[in-house]
């Protein structure tokens, strides 16, 4: 019997094995759409993630243990994550822990002085651009349905414009409870992503769906929601940053345009699903992925790369802030400095837009409105005059957005309308206007989409 024994243990565990097996597959096609759907472009699809604000929030369930690898994963694909904790979490995983990971001061409390003082609870609910409750336990799924707010987290997911997505983790049986499902229904209903869960043994014992899908399932899944795929398969050249027009061999005359506008423009478009050519002037930023970048000095560089990359394309994006003067005469030698004032003559540089735009056919041309008095006035004289299909105003000059800024806002105007986006980061606000752009192309080329 003693050496039967064993056998008869390897046996039962393996009958066990499979029964899991088998009852798991019962409950498969959650976890196995995940899966599938990560497998196709897997590298793609979470570099879409780089310089993205991820508010992570963590609930109470034995998953939270895997939080912490989530974080590290969110941040190793470029993610800044900012962990928010229920009171139930910390009961499973220390706020040192997710700190320590995410290099980030964990969130926990609603009325927490301290922590409003460094970033309020709608400032943080504005800061996100994606929300991941994950694990996200059915008490929470709850709340979450019924919009309450009587914690940090809760409050957070009601204040924010950011898309939610919950990765459940419970209990088979509150899983399939029809309290659950209904709450699910009703916030699927209301656009909330959800994240699994996957089907198979749980830490109670029991067996069935209401596990909380892998760390590396959730930032597939999570980093899938930026490619929007509203520019699937379109070409697009966006011109970026400032020109140098040169004086004499050490100097030239310039503006403070970073490129940050444009590079976001850039990476917003390839999320979107664009082949994108990124024509730039000099600038201190890297290339987005999945960035064709061809960089470039002065006006007339900028105009001689945009007209030989120009044909194949769909749609051009000028938010470079070309100069709109050069002197007169490049001088071979640096200029002397001489007894009082030096005059400079100029001339003008040639208009790239103006030139697209005057033999466009069938190109969607978006062209970009620096002002400093009469935004929306100024803005539309230029949409007229360079026959643009849409152009982008911001106000420049001023302590907020526009040039050299991490932040902007835009009044975009088209021939027929506008709408106003608000201040913003330029990473959300390029979102925000190439999902424009692709309405607007859309509804001018309806052959083209169908
Ligand atoms: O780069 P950042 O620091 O992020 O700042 C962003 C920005 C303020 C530079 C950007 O948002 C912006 O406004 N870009 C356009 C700046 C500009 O030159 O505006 P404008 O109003 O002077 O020109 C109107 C349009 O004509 C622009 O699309 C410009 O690219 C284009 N133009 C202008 C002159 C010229 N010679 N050729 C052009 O193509």
């Amino acid at each position: 019997m003693p050496d039967v024994y064993p056998t008869i243990v390897q046996v039962i565990n393996v009958i066990k094995c499979y029964l899991t097996r088998f009852i798991c597959g019962l409950f498969r096609p959650v976890a196995l759409k995940a899966s599938r759907v990560n497998s196709k472009s897997e590298r793609s699809w979470v570099s879409s993630l780089t310089n993205k604000r991820i508010l992570l929030g963590v609930t109470g369930s034995i998953a939270a243990y895997k939080s912490a690898e989530l974080v590290r994963r969110l941040s190793d694909a470029g993610a800044t994550v900012q962990v928010v904790m229920t009171d139930a979490a910390q009961a499973f995983v220390t706020p040192f822990t997710l700190q320590t990971l995410s290099g980030r001061a964990v969130h926990t409390a609603l009325m927490d002085a301290e922590a409003e003082a460094t970033m309020g609870h709608i400032e943080q609910a504005r800061w996100a651009d994606l929300i991941v409750v994950a694990p996200a336990s059915a008490n929470f799924i709850a709340k979450l349905a019924a919009g309450r707010s009587d914690d940090l987290l809760s409050a957070l997911c009601l204040a924010s414009q950011a898309p939610l997505a919950v990765a459940p983790a419970m209990n088979q049986q509150m899983w399939l409870n029809e309290a659950t499902q209904a709450n699910v229904a009703s916030l699927a209903s209301r656009g909330v992503k959800l994240f699994g869960p996957a089907a198979g043994e749980q830490a109670c014992g029991e067996v069935g769906p209401g596990r909380m899908l892998e760390p590396a399932q959730i930032v597939e899944m999570s980093a899938a929601l930026f490619e929007t795929g509203q520019l699937a398969g379109r070409r697009v050249l966006i011109t970026a940053g400032p020109t140098q027009e040169d004086i004499d061999p050490v100097r030239y005359l310039s503006n403070r345009s970073s490129g940050k506008m444009g590079f976001a423009l850039a990476a917003a478009a390839v999320e979107a699903g664009a082949q994108v050519t990124l024509i730039s002037g000099p600038v201190a930023l890297p290339t987005p992925e999945r960035v064709t970048r061809i960089d470039v000095r002065s006006a007339e560089d900028m105009l001689a790369a945009v007209q030989s990359n120009l044909d194949g394309q769909e749609i051009v994006i000028a938010a470079a802030a070309v100069a709109d003067y050069r002197p007169l005469q490049v001088a071979t030698q640096k200029i002397k400095k001489q007894a009082g004032s030096a005059q400079l003559s100029l001339e003008q540089t040639p208009d790239i837009l103006e030139a697209i735009a005057a033999d466009k056919g069938g190109l969607f041309v978006v062209g970009f409105a620096a002002e400093t008095e009469h935004l929306e006035e100024n803005a539309r004289l230029k949409l007229e005059k360079k026959s643009l299909d849409m152009i982008a105003a911001n106000r420049v000059g001023s302590a907020q957005g526009g040039f050299d800024n991490d932040e902007n806002a835009l009044k975009v105007l088209w021939p027929t309308g506008g709408a106003a986006l608000p201040m913003q980061p330029k990473e959300k606000l390029a979102r925000a206007l190439i999902e424009m752009i692709a309405e607007r192309f859309d509804a001018k080329n309806p052959t083209k989409n169908s």
